[in-house]
């Protein structure tokens, strides 16, 4: 994604690196006859990934029947491997190399604004409000690439109940967690922050709308968004905010990250749709994620796929205005 212009005051990366990422590298660095060996054994990924930055354990779900099928799953290694997640970093990999520092516990999520009651969950008990699900969705990011993905969570819509929100609530606004002395790139990277995302009532409350606690069998990596996300499948990634600490319940659309940064290339809709390209790029086709290199291109699809769960929500809609 676009960063409009670098902070002539920021900190120099080398210079935040967190201290867990720094030793990582120096592990990496003298583990040198380690390392040649365990490559010999086939244990490249776990050589060149150091396990510790995933800090997961293991998370129950039974299957979903909104659950999309027939697709090939992304591995486990390019999920978490291959992020956004600005907090950290603006590269690719910067996510996996700099999220060991995010402390996911304790952890509340708040909940305010148009609620008749404000809210704080406790994340142990927010996991356990509903059985938790496995769902399988395609994941399409703005940029035109895109992985399938095995989520682990619960409709929205039942969080949402818990809320009790007030009928003047039309929005519903996410924010993640805001700490430059855990996520190095709040201060080099210069987005507004916290980050803020939002969806209108109807879309939160479908079904298909995700709030996240793990993937594949386990809980969330922190570079995915640990300890809860969104993951709204219909939309451009940058929609599914990651490590929420509040929601809040509102009555005018809320701002959000991106279309601050660039109104005109990041809608607050930002549904999938092959017919309006990006202003630099299009949309009509994507990269699939650790596909061989004669199948990485494939075409996309108008709601990502979604269109029989959701085009209902937009009828009457100029898409092309309301990208
Ligand atoms: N949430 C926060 N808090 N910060 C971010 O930078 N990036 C967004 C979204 N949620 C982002 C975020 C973007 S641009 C994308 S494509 C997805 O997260 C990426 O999710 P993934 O790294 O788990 O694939």
């Amino acid at each position: 994604m676009l960063i409009r212009k670098s902070d002539p005051n920021a900190i120099p990366s080398s210079e935040i690196t967190p201290r867990s990422a720094y030793m990582n590298r120096r592990a990496f660095m003298a583990a040198g006859a380690a390392g040649a060996a365990a490559l010999a054994a086939g244990g490249l990924t776990e050589f060149l990934h150091p396990a510790e930055v995933h800090a997961t354990t293991k998370l129950a779900s039974v299957p979903s029947p909104l659950s999309t099928t027939g697709l090939k799953l992304t591995s486990f290694d390019d999920i978490t491997h291959y992020n956004n997640f600005y907090e950290f970093g603006p590269n690719k990999g910067d996510p996996a190399a700099n999220a060991g520092s995010l402390r996911t516990r304790p952890w509340k999520v708040e909940v305010e604004g148009e609620v008749k009651k404000k809210k704080t969950f406790d994340i142990d008990s927010l996991m356990k409000l509903h059985p938790l699900e496995s769902r399988v969705y395609r994941f399409r990011c703005v940029e035109a690439w895109s992985m399938v993905i095995p989520w682990i969570g619960y409709s929205l819509s039942e969080f949402i109940k818990q809320c009790d929100p007030l009928p003047s609530a039309k929005f519903v606004q996410f924010l993640s967690l805001d700490d430059p002395s855990q996520m190095p790139g709040i201060r080099s990277v210069n987005l507004d922050w916290p980050y803020s995302e939002g969806l209108r009532m109807d879309e939160a409350m479908h079904p298909l709308t995700l709030l996240t606690f793990g993937l594949y069998d386990q809980t969330l990596p922190n570079q995915d968004g640990a300890p809860v996300r969104v993951v709204v499948p219909w939309k451009y990634g940058f929609k599914s905010a990651k490590s929420i600490v509040k929601v809040k319940f509102v009555k005018k659309m809320p701002h959000t990250t991106w279309n601050d940064m660039a109104s005109n290339e990041y809608g607050f809709y930002s549904n999938v749709n092959p017919h309006v390209d990006h202003p630099r790029w299009s949309q009509k086709t994507e990269r699939v994620i650790g596909a061989p290199i004669w199948k990485q291109r494939q075409p996309t699809l108008m709601f990502n796929g979604y269109a029989d769960q959701v085009a209902g929500l937009y009828k009457g809609m100029d898409l092309k205005k309301n990208y």
